[in-house]
Parts: structure tokens; sequence; C-alpha cells
């Protein structure tokens, strides 16, 4: 889903009977040959410039009049030249081994799957496909349900926010810890049957590292979970997401979905109410992510990338809610937001430092004070 919902819109439209359709074949065993593909620049999110709009969006009124294949068999996903010309794409066999998160009608379809690549000499690798296939986007859109969504466009913008987020911090070096590996943007094709004969559809997807561990959603929301880990281990791995998402703005790039179910444990904790070790801690979903170089200059300017250091998460994160991490944080914090900013004081404003006076300057000036303090990795505070 992106963010680019017109939020109040009325209507009283439900999906044609859609009998070309065929069923959703991302299932264990679905195998294809995979192209590498080069992505069209970001766009659509209103982050980016205005100009590099590429697509004539389809009507409403057409929306309305049309089948889901139609939309999709009308609107294929775009082409975009190579930078170099003798840019040979590489060539792989994909072969689904388990469903990660597969549904029609949920938007992208998250699987684990068996990479072989083409060329010699290359072995075969693990990785999970997440395939932006509009067919199996919602047709309802998922804020104003009685209205048609264009898949075409939710997919495209999905999937060259995710590939240029990924791209930029693999070329930065900034995959395979706090985000996962990235293994590249690839297309496949698909037959489908429509107008009674059997077309060929392309299907954009990228390939990321398979982080084994377990998806924080479901330990946030769980109260006996999330309780019996101790809260200093739930308080560390906080700090390390909150460490985590500065890092990534400071590479360049603001994930701006940052939720539970958005993060994963690897490995996930151990089953003990004493204190353990926090393990690795990634990201995912860069769907609605920024890429600030390739944005507005406006979104540029107001960047966070510049500075030598990331900005401090406390400054950040002061007056950012947290609720969505449910039973993770302290109670304490819901009935009083100074609980959260204490701690963020503590965790990132230098250890044993007074506590009085949480705001306006002299917190400002005491935390410059406190820059280059035992963590000593973040930069501006506010
Ligand atoms: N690299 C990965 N390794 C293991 N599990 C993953 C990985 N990527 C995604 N998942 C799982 O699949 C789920 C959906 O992935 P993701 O958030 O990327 O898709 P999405 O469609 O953009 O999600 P949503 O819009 O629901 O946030 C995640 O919540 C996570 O549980
Ligand atoms: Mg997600």
């Amino acid at each position: 889903m992106n963010p680019n919902h017109d939020w109040n819109r009325g209507g009283t439209w439900s999906p044609p009977t859609d009998a070309e359709k065929p069923l959703c074949p991302y299932k264990p065993g679905f195998t294809v040959d995979i192209k590498e593909h080069v992505p069209p620049p970001p766009f659509g999110t209103g982050y980016y410039p205005v100009g590099d709009w590429p697509y004539d969006r389809v009507t409403d009124a057409m929306l309305r009049s049309i089948t889901q294949t139609e939309l999709v068999m009308t609107n294929p996903p775009r082409e975009c030249k190579p930078m170099a010309s003798s840019f040979a794409p590489a060539l792989a066999n994909l072969t689904i081994t388990e469903g990660i998160a597969i549904k029609d009608g949920r938007g992208s379809q998250l699987a684990l799957c068996r990479i072989s690549p083409k060329s010699p000499g290359q072995q075969p690798f693990s990785a999970v496909a997440k395939i932006f296939d509009p067919l199996y986007y919602s047709f309802r859109d998922k804020v104003a349900p009685s209205n048609p969504t264009d898949v075409t466009f939710d997919a495209e913008v999905d999937y060259c926010s995710e590939a240029a987020a990924y791209e930029h911090l693999r070329r930065g070096g900034r995959t395979g810890s706090f985000a996962p590996s990235y293994y590249g943007s690839w297309t496949f094709t698909l037959p489908i049957r429509h107008e009674g004969v059997v077309r060929q559809r392309q299907v954009r997807m990228v390939l990321i590292e398979h982080i084994n561990g377990v998806c924080l959603h479901g330990l946030c929301w769980d109260k006996q979970l999330a309780l019996r880990c101790h809260e200093s281990y739930r308080l560390g791995v906080l700090a390390a997401i909150l460490d985590a998402y500065v890092k990534l703005m400071h590479a360049g790039v603001e994930q701006m979905d940052l939720a539970p179910r958005n993060v994963i444990l690897a490995p996930g904790p151990q089953d003990t109410s004493a204190p353990q070790p926090i393990p690795r801690v990634v990201i995912i979903d860069y769907a609605w992510a920024v890429v600030y170089h390739r944005a507005k200059e406006e979104v540029k300017s107001a960047s966070w990338q510049a500075g030598k250091f990331p900005r401090n998460p406390m400054g950040y994160f002061w007056n950012y809610p947290l609720d969505d991490f449910g039973y993770w944080i302290p109670s304490a914090w819901d009935e009083n937001r100074r609980r959260k900013q204490e701690w963020l004081m503590k965790e990132f404003g230098g250890r044993g430092k007074p506590t009085t006076k949480l705001c306006g300057r002299s917190l400002t000036s005491l935390l410059h004070r406190c820059l280059g303090s035992e963590k000593g990795s973040w930069g501006h505070f506010w």
C-alpha cells in the first residue's frame, strides 16, 4: 500500500467478476526463470520531483469500468534503459520453497526461494523474493474500500522505492546488518489468458537476505510473550532499532514506516525471563522509503545525511510516539511520556547525567556536553 491515498473518497464500487484472473501462483514449488532488471527511478510518493512522475494515471472512471486483469494487461510495468550500454542482465531460476506472506489482495507477496544462477560457477543460494505483482494487490482501496485503486501504479511505486532504497544502501555498504543483504531487482514472465488469447506479462521483484529470526510484531502484541522477556532485553532491542533507524537516515535512506511488523530479531528471544544478549535487529520493508539524494530539493535539504555523525536517536524520537510497540514498551511510559524521554536520555545522552530540566535549551546544552560520551557515534541532537 502506498501512502498516496485519497483518504476522503466516497463511492459504492465493488470489484467486478474477473473470470480471467488466475489464482495466486506464488506457492511452494512455483518455479520460473528470472532476469536482472533495472528499475525506473523512484516516484509517486510526493517526495520525488514532479518532473520524474512518469505515469499517466488511469482515471477513476476507467478503474470503475474494467476488471483487475484488464487493468494489469493494459498497464504493464515500465521499462528503463540501463545506464551502461554494456549491461548484460544476470539470469537465474527461482523456486519457491516456503511462503512467508502470500495472499491475494495483501499487496506484495513474500516467499522464501532457492535461486540458481545460470552463470557458470555461481552457487545456488536462498533468498526472500518480494514480488510486486499488481494482480494480487487489493483492487479495493484499503483505506476507502468502496473505491478501486490503481494497483498497477501502487505496485510500480512499491517496486521502484524498494529497489532504490536497497540499491543505495548496498552501494554505501550498509546492507547485511541492520538492513538485509540485497541481491538485486529482477523481472520474470508469466502467461495469462486475456480476451481468449494466451499472452505474457512481466512481474517485478527484489531479492533480499532471508532473516532467520522472529518478526517483532508477534512479540509486541502478545502480552505474555512480551513480558516474559526481561525489560533490559526489550529496551536493548528498542535502542538498537532506534539506532538502526538514524543510521539508515545517515546513510541516505529514511525508511518512513517504523513499526514492529517491519523489524526482525535474529535470533528471536530465548525462552527465559532472565536478561539475555541483544540480537541482530533488522529493519525491513523499504516500500515507503525515501532515498534523499533522489528526492525533491526541499526533502534533500531537510535530510539528515549531511553531518559527520548520524542524528542522535534521543532528539529524533523525543516526541515520536512508540505506541505501535505495544507491550514491548514499559507500561509506565503510557502514563507519563517523560519516562520515555528519561530513558532516551540515559540510553543516548551519556550515562550518569542529571535528568532534571528535560526540555528546552538546558537540555540541549546538556546534551551537547554529552556529545562524544560513551556511545560517541551520533551527531546532531534535534
Ligand atoms: N527478509 C526477510 N526475512 C524474513 N522475513 C521477512 C523478510 N522480509 C519480510 N519478511 C516477513 O514478511 C512480512 C511482510 O514483509 P514486508 O513488510 O516487506 O511487506 P509489505 O507488504 O511491505 O508489508 P506491510 O505493508 O504489511 O508492512 C514481514 O512482516 C516479515 O514478517
Ligand atoms: Mg511491512
